[in-house]
């Protein structure tokens, strides 16, 4: 199998990197910035990316690749920070630009260079560049392939046709003809096949899991949401009965969801124990106003139910559960600068992150280098039911952080009335499985209405619809006025409580897509 090593130097486009590698069918793993070239050698790679990256090569403590990779006798392409990292230790110069280049800007190809990486492409072309550093001097027996407007070297390769380095970001939309020029790394320099797919992943996966966990038990909390469903779908074959699930069911689930998820579990063979918690859930919400508040008091109830739930398990089977398994995907994980410090840490709204410590446990996470879509083909593959795999993100704190104000059961109902006719409308038109997410808000805030001969004064419901790839940004949908016209007749109708429905209209930023 083809495998292509990207290496992280902290660049915000490193996954974007892996997803545009992957799209052409090569399996790629992403390595940090300080793993040794034989780390980099034991994964065969047929070929190596350095990625771009915040730092400047000529600072003290800037981030350095090993040199020894640099010199592998394996294709390389240096992205941004990667290409100056190769010019600055393959004897060039790299100064820090007086004239930064930021943003879309052309690039002119060198007319006498016969690139590899450029065949077959214009003379001039849009790219996205992002550094302030430039390569004054190139690297002995390499020659420049592009150059900006200002004359600085946007591309270089070397004189034996396995080094190269791009100025610019060929990974992103705004970069013409990216994927071309990737296309010809991978395929003609590196000479990849593109015959990998997320089949082969789940094979190779569950391989790796079997041997990091060997005899030992692993624990997961199901949300009902699907990366934890396609985690535990995933691990379950690897390790059948010795994956016990907990489902906590806080009582801020959407309508029928926790009977349906439940059942939907029970079809995929996974051992679930239900943990009805939500009258507690409601009872410590009762008069909560304050997000962040409410927040924090899920995230530690959730962890006691977990953890009280988990040590019944363990007693029960005699055996202490030594894993915890976590449906982390790469959108999760938040890089701290570049990984200088060697770690990455999960997106702080992902209320378990303190869970494995207090308990003990080793973290699993084998969905943490995929992307929302390759987790949902991986749902397919493994058969997770389409009602799970196409379900719309759902945070964990659920409708408590749609429910503006205090929460109650009764203005749960009330929202989860307008979702579900929400949803059921859009899923009519043809439109639920190609919006990111859509919800209500419920806010506190009434106002006078009219309905039959009667004033009506109740509270204001807000629809919420977004596209997005990766939730980090999102832009809201245009949604077709008769339909919004049909939900919201049919929410003042048929849901009580409320007598007004308005439309979210902002992206993120500046907005986020929850409320709170
Ligand atoms: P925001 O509101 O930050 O949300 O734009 C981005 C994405 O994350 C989801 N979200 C959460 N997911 N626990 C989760 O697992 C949470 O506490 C949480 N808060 C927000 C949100 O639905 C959106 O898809």
């Amino acid at each position: 199998m083809d495998n292509i090593v990207i290496i992280d130097c902290g660049s915000q486009f490193t996954q974007l990197i892996a997803r545009r590698v992957r799209e052409m069918k090569i399996h790629s793993v992403i390595l940090p910035w300080d793993v040794t070239a034989e780390r980099v050698l034991e994964n065969a790679p047929s070929g190596i990316i350095v990625s771009g990256g915040p730092d400047s090569v000529n600072d003290e403590g800037a981030i350095a690749v090993h040199e020894k990779i640099l010199n592998l006798d394996v294709p390389l392409l240096g992205i941004c920070y990667g290409m100056q990292l190769l010019a600055k230790f393959l004897g060039g110069e790299v100064r820090s630009g007086e004239k930064s280049e930021y943003g879309t800007t052309p690039v002119e190809l060198e007319e006498q260079a016969d690139a590899r990486l450029f065949r077959g492409l214009p003379g001039a072309f849009e790219v996205l560049m992002s550094h302030g550093d430039r390569v004054e001097r190139l690297p002995p027996r390499f020659f420049a392939t592009a150059h900006t407007r200002h004359g600085v070297v946007a591309a270089m390769e070397s004189e034996d046709g396995r080094r190269f380095g791009l100025q610019f970001h060929p990974e992103v939309e705004h970069t013409q003809h990216g994927a071309r020029i990737l296309r010809h790394f991978l395929f003609d320099v590196c000479g990849c096949r593109g015959d990998w797919d997320l089949g082969d992943w789940v094979e190779r996966s569950v391989e790796e899991i079997r041997g990091r966990v060997g005899a030992e038990c692993v624990v997961c909390g199901l949300s009902g949401g699907v990366d934890s469903t396609v985690a535990a779908a995933l691990v379950h074959r690897a390790i059948g009965k010795r994956l016990e699930c907990i489902f906590v069911d806080h009582g801020l689930m959407r309508r029928d969801e926790g009977r349906e998820v439940l059942a939907s579990y029970e079809g995929l063979g996974l051992s679930v124990r239900c943990a009805d918690a939500s009258e507690l859930f409601l009872s410590r919400l009762a008069g909560v106003t304050d997000p962040d508040e409410k927040r924090k008091i899920i995230g530690e109830l959730f962890i006691n139910v977990f953890e009280e739930e988990s040590a019944k398990l363990g007693a029960a089977r005699n055996s202490p559960i030594a894993w915890l398994l976590q449906g982390t995907i790469y959108p999760d994980v938040i890089e701290s600068g570049g990984r200088k410090k060697g770690s990455a840490v999960i997106k702080l709204h992902h209320n378990v992150g303190g869970l494995p410590e207090r308990m003990n446990l080793k973290l699993l996470e084998p969905l943490r280098d995929l992307f929302k879509d390759e987790v949902r083909e991986i749902g397919r593959l493994l058969e997770v039911p389409d009602a799970i795999v196409d379900r719309h993100p759902f945070p964990g704190p659920g409708l408590a952080v749609r429910c503006l104000g205090a929460v109650s059961k009764e203005r749960l109902d009330t929202l989860r009335g307008a979702e579900a006719i929400f949803k059921e409308e859009l899923v009519r038109a043809g439109l639920y499985g190609k919006i990111w997410q859509s919800f209500c808000v419920l806010l506190p805030v009434r106002t006078v209405g009219v309905m039959g001969d009667g004033r009506t004064y109740s509270e204001v419901l807000a629809l919420r619809a977004v596209n997005s790839s990766d939730a980090m940004t999102a832009d809201w949908t245009r949604l077709p006025m008769d339909l919004l016209d049909t939900v919201s007749k049919r929410i003042c109708n048929e849901v009580r409580g409320v007598n007004r429905v308005v439309l979210d209209i902002t992206s993120k930023p500046p907005a986020t897509i929850e409320w709170e």
